[in-house]
């Protein structure tokens, strides 16, 4: 059994459990609100606050994890990245109230930042010659400079409109960050086979993402153009069709690539053009 800690809510929980569900995990009907395990995988949850999360990974509490990389990097405990997961992506950044002048990093020489960072801070800080005072808040860190608590600000920053609204600018971004799967370093033999085979399901999940299964018929005569279309594409599937001359054509195509390519393709004569989503895909 591989104990699973994440996130109890907020930023990241959405999207871990979609994860989870799209790796074909289900979980039991549980009255227990903290530990839940899986019906159909050797796995448990454990919920906990995502600031907790690096500590009960190296201490063994749990095996396994997922978090922003911005609390793996604050907490620096010893676990190990066994995935980066691509989603919740946001910035760590230095923000400052935003009628104030920028003039690069010595504006932040003898000022006040507030941060729930301050590990992550105070190393950027110490690079970049700077002495600054940092305030540890653990909520509504943007609010501090309108009430006169800091001069700016280092906190995660993802759409921007928390600095909008509390009229800050965004001035340096520090770190980028995103979900990753932190693993403990001293697992068993078993934990590890477990965690290999999830890694091996996040893998076909991600592999599918952004990527469109596609099917069209077209004229046989037309082929060699339109497969010099798709280079760098896994081959296509090509079948004749009972209608003489044509043929049936399905391909993985890249959905930012999409109405480009089958524009191309109907200038060739592609027609009955069929886009299907894709859930998993092994290579
Ligand atoms: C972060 C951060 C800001 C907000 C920024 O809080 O502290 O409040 O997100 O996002 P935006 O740029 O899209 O407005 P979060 O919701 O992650 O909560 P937490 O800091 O308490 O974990
Ligand atoms: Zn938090």
């Amino acid at each position: 059994m591989l104990r699973i800690a994440i996130q109890t809510k907020g930023r990241l929980h959405e999207e871990t459990m979609q994860l989870l569900a799209e790796t074909g995990i289900k979980l039991e009907q549980s009255k227990r609100l903290l530990l839940i395990p899986a019906r159909n995988f050797p796995i448990e949850i454990l919920f906990l606050r995502d600031d907790d999360i690096p500590q009960s990974v190296a201490d063994g509490v749990a095996d396994i994890g997922i978090v922003g990389e911005n609390e793996y990097a604050e907490k620096q405990k010893n676990v190990r990245i066994a995935k980066r997961l691509g989603f919740s992506r946001c910035r760590l950044s230095l923000a400052i109230p935003k009628e104030e002048e920028y003039d690069g990093m010595a504006w932040f020489e003898g000022k006040v930042i507030a941060t729930s960072y301050p590990g992550i801070l105070r190393d950027y800080l110490d690079k970049q010659g700077i002495r600054a005072d940092i305030h540890v808040i653990t909520g509504s860190v943007e609010i501090a400079p309108g009430i006169g608590l800091a001069d700016a600000i280092f906190d995660i920053v993802s759409s921007g409109s928390t600095l909008v609204t509390n009229h800050l600018k965004e001035v340096e971004v520090v770190m980028q960050s995103e979900a990753v799967l932190i693993a403990n370093p001293h697992l068993s033999e078993e934990k590890l086979a477990i965690l290999d085979e999830l890694l091996f399901r996040m893998e076909a999940v991600q592999q599918a993402e952004g990527k469109k299964y596609v099917l069209l018929n077209l004229p046989t005569v037309n082929l060699d153009q339109v497969i010099e279309i798709l280079p760098g594409m896994k081959s296509p599937t090509i079948m004749p069709l009972a209608k003489e001359g044509w043929s049936s054509l399905h391909v993985v195509v890249d959905e930012k690539r999409f109405w480009d390519i089958i524009g191309k393709l109907k200038a060739l004569g592609a027609e009955s053009i069929l886009v299907m989503p894709i859930e998993k895909m092994i290579p």
